[in-house]
């Protein structure tokens, strides 16, 4: 039976892939989106998101905005990384009507509550709707079946600050609101997909090449597609051209991490990665520090675990699955 999946986005690249990803798999059923300020303002995401959708077909699927920006501090954002408004260098419109009258926050309690048991809630974005949502409705953890959050680092480096991984940089204290309701009641664990599993995962040319060649279009490089005919493939080139010259400035490789998809491929298939339980905590007092996700592997707090933490994964097969799905997309938009 399919998972019925919510995502929870600041699109973003990763996410737009995340989301081609979602609705490109037979095992998921997306009941919807909701927006969340981060890798660029609210409006931004929430504009990418819905085009991003109508563009795969699926103007059907409610997109809803959420929190404008954190709970206590000021919004960063990162075009440096996502481009200037989140989708590098393609551009995208969406019809005005397209967004949903609900908010985001909204959408995951209502969803929830009319569907308990049954809702995997995937957060790629900072947790500041799953927060709000939480106090909300405090039964949160225990409506869904599972919260799947893409963020933290433990055994690797931060990509934004040494210790601190952007999603949980952008929001600390809705992370630690989260993982404080962790693990109380809920029907499982969190599953926590850090830099550590999803910085496994590189894309390569030649994985997008991959796509091309299975979508049967005429696309050999990440050059400028001029193909009227494929308007999403040309998204996902001009895209990706962006995040990959990104990351060959900061990363050292020409590729691109695709933490987002990863997330969504882990909550539909939790085999593709290992995890270990714990205790998380986010650290948002610290100098040097704020936004840390610190596990306590040693059990030192001596307090129940809250999370499942992903370390290590099947990159090659999510590798291969990214691109089969999402040429199947290409091919055969809906
Ligand atoms: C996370 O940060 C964002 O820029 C990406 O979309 C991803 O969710 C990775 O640290
Ligand atoms: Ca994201």
């Amino acid at each position: 039976m399919a998972t019925s999946i919510l995502l929870d986005v600041d699109t973003g690249i990763d996410d737009a892939l995340a989301l081609l990803y979602a609705v490109a798999s037979a095992d998921a059923r997306l009941v919807g989106v909701s927006c969340v300020a981060g890798n660029v303002s609210l409006d931004e995401v929430t504009a990418n998101t819905a085009a991003v959708l109508d563009l795969a077909g699926h103007s059907d699927v409610e997109v809803a905005p959420g929190c404008a920006g954190p709970i206590e501090r000021p919004l960063v954002t990162t075009p440096e990384t996502h481009g200037p408004t989140g989708t590098g260098y393609a551009t995208l419109a969406a019809p005005p009507d397209r967004i949903s009258a609900r908010s985001g926050i909204d959408l995951i309690v209502d969803r929830a509550r009319s569907e308990p048991g049954e809702i995997t809630l995937v957060a790629v974005g900072p947790l500041t709707n799953v927060a709000v949502a939480l106090r909300r409705e405090p039964r949160l953890l225990h409506l869904l079946k599972r919260l799947v959050i893409m963020g933290g680092c433990f055994t690797v480096a931060g990509n934004t600050a040494p210790r601190t991984e952007w999603n949980m940089h952008v929001d600390p204290e809705a992370a630690k609101e989260v993982f404080a309701a962790a693990g109380r009641g809920a029907r499982s664990l969190p599953l926590v997909m850090p830099l550590d599993v999803t910085e496994q995962a590189r894309l390569l040319p030649r994985h997008v090449a991959r796509l091309a060649e299975l979508a049967e279009t005429s696309m050999e490089s990440l050059q400028p597609l001029v193909s009227e005919a494929h308007p999403l493939m040309s998204f996902i080139a001009d895209a990706l051209r962006f995040y990959m010259e990104f990351h060959h400035r900061y990363d050292g490789f020409y590729g691109a991490f695709v933490h987002d998809p990863f997330a969504v491929a882990a909550a539909l298939d939790p085999s593709l990665v290992s995890t270990v339980e714990t205790t998380v905590d986010i650290e948002t007092g610290g100098e040097l520090t704020t936004g840390e996700t610190v596990g306590d592997f040693r059990g030192a707090w001596g307090r129940e675990p809250n999370a499942a933490i992903a370390l290590d994964g099947r990159a090659d097969l999510f590798m291969e699955r990214l691109s089969v799905r999402i040429a199947g997309l290409v091919a055969r938009p809906e």
